[in-house]
């Protein structure tokens, strides 16, 4: 039996639950105040709209004109258009991406859910640099607590998918959304009083060009050519079409399997405008809730997961009431994951139950099995285990002894190469096939239909997108990922 969602209202409610995530709440705020606020949001907003939104729109089409699970989909659109059934490769690329990206998402996620805890018992208040710092590292250097909130998080995961569109996943995001929405505002609002508003304000939005053009070392100063100019980089614009494609949950079926579940009737062109917009909406709330605080606190809004995780408690920990608003904060993390993890898995789950004649209790304990175990890897990392010690660990078990690791690559742990393999090789790869499939494979009456745009322009208009402008602006970011062209 077909599902469709109970209303548009679900729809969006899941679409939008799918798209707001860590990347959201965690990576954009940071990234933005890293490569200049104010251009940086601009470039990412070009990308949205030039990239994000085209392929959006080719997924909703694609899934709902499918009506099923991403593989299934692609092979019998390729049929129809008479081209060949190896098209099923996006959803193929669409099940391993998302089963990779829920694996170290989950982690990630079962730290969130332990600091809600932490935050809620006050273990923050009065604490120093060094004193956050000790405990994030006393979890993140203990396999068995991150094994047991790894644990949880993938069975939240699968209960909330197992019981079905309509009695899981809409159940919980029609739960979870709106008390997201209210916590955020709830923060914004905390924040605005904080002190640091205006300083946020000013990190966020101010364009800064040198920051968004120029590169720069690991210590932030520009690096100078011969002439002591500063050097021209890619690297931001990079970076924005990167995480454009990551925070809308593009190019690897998820959304193309919520489109399947949509009904006929719905535009597919208001529907992808409300994701869109609802999203980076969120994103922004996210900075304007989190570096008040920061700069409140006389804080460095700093790299990597060390903002949620080391300079956020320290925050909360010297401000009045924060343990009732860390604990908020982390809580409304946790709900962002969830509602993400289950678009994560639900391509597999669907294809299981397709082709495989699974139930969809087994599809779905099947699937989180698995991802809980490749998650393993992530844990192992967490904890500091290396590609290198891994391999010199198998080379000395086969009695090869000793070997020297030379290749750079050896440093990275397996979360470092999932991640990488994952959000900068599947994703864009997938995104451009879509791309390429719904612009010049696809019969030009099959999208139109599905759209049924009142403005034709509007459909000339994703079309020239579709099959140009997107497909080659990936393509340069893949490239350049990859390594094949450096600007
Ligand atoms: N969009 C989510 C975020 O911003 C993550 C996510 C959920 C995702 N589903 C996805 C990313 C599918 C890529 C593909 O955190």
């Amino acid at each position: 039996m077909q599902h469709v969602w109970s209303s548009r209202y679900t729809f969006i409610l899941a679409a939008v639950g799918s798209a707001v995530g860590l990347g959201n709440i965690w990576k954009f705020p940071y990234i933005t105040g890293e490569y200049g606020g104010g251009v940086f949001i601009f470039a990412y907003i070009i990308c949205i709209c030039l990239i994000g939104i085209p392929i959006m729109l080719a997924e909703l089409a694609l899934g709902r004109r499918g009506r099923q699970s991403p593989v299934n989909t692609m092979q019998q659109l390729a049929q129809e258009a008479g081209a060949h059934p190896a098209w099923g490769i996006i959803g193929w690329s669409g099940m391993v991406a998302g089963c990779l990206i829920l694996s170290y998402y989950s982690v990630v996620a079962g730290e969130v859910m332990a600091y809600s805890f932490r935050a809620g018992s006050g273990v923050f208040n009065q604490q120093s640099v060094d004193g956050v710092k000790g405990i994030f590292s006393a979890l993140a250097s203990d396999p068995e607590k991150l094994l047991a909130w790894h644990t949880l998080f993938m069975a939240l995961t699968i209960l909330s998918v197992a019981k079905g569109v309509k009695g899981g996943l809409e159940k919980t995001v029609v739960f979870l959304m709106p008390a997201l929405f209210i916590i955020l505002i709830f923060l914004v609002i905390n924040a605005m009083g904080s002190g640091g508003f205006e300083k946020a304000l000013h990190f966020m939005f101010t364009p800064d060009t040198d920051k968004f053009f120029y590169a720069r070392n690991e210590l932030g100063q520009y690096l100078m050519d011969a002439d002591a100019n500063k050097i021209f980089t890619w690297k931001p614009m990079m970076v924005a079409m990167g995480h454009a494609f990551f925070t809308l949950s593009l190019g690897m079926g998820a959304i193309m399997m919520y489109g399947s579940y949509l009904n006929r009737y719905v535009s597919i062109g208001k529907m992808t405008l409300v994701i869109v917009s609802l999203d980076t909406l969120v994103a922004l709330l996210a900075g304007l809730a989190i570096f008040p605080l920061v700069f409140a606190n006389g804080l460095n809004p700093a790299a990597g997961p060390g903002l949620i995780f080391e300079t956020l408690p320290l925050a909360f920990g010297n401000m009045q009431g924060g343990v009732f608003i860390g604990t908020l904060f982390f809580v409304l993390l946790f709900f962002a994951a969830l509602s993400s993890a289950i678009s994560l898995i639900e391509p597999t789950v669907a294809w299981l139950i397709e082709s495989r004649n699974f139930r969809r209790i087994e599809a779905t304990v099947w699937t989180g099995t698995i991802v809980w175990f490749i998650g393993l890897a992530t844990i192992f990392s967490m904890t500091g285990t290396t590609l290198r010690d891994i391999l010199q660990n198998i080379f000395s078990f086969i009695g090869l002894g000793d070997i020297e690791l030379k290749h750079s690559f050896v440093k990275y742990n397996l979360f470092q190469i999932i991640d990488f393999f994952t959000a900068s090789i599947l994703l864009p790869v997938g995104g451009l096939l879509i791309a390429v499939f719904a612009g010049w494979i696809m019969q030009q009456d099959s999208t139109e239909n599905e759209f049924s745009f009142r403005k034709p322009y509007l459909y000339t208009l994703w079309r020239v997108m579709v099959r140009y402008v997107s497909p080659i602006l990936v393509a340069i970011v893949f490239l350049n990922i990859v390594g094949l062209v450096r600007f």
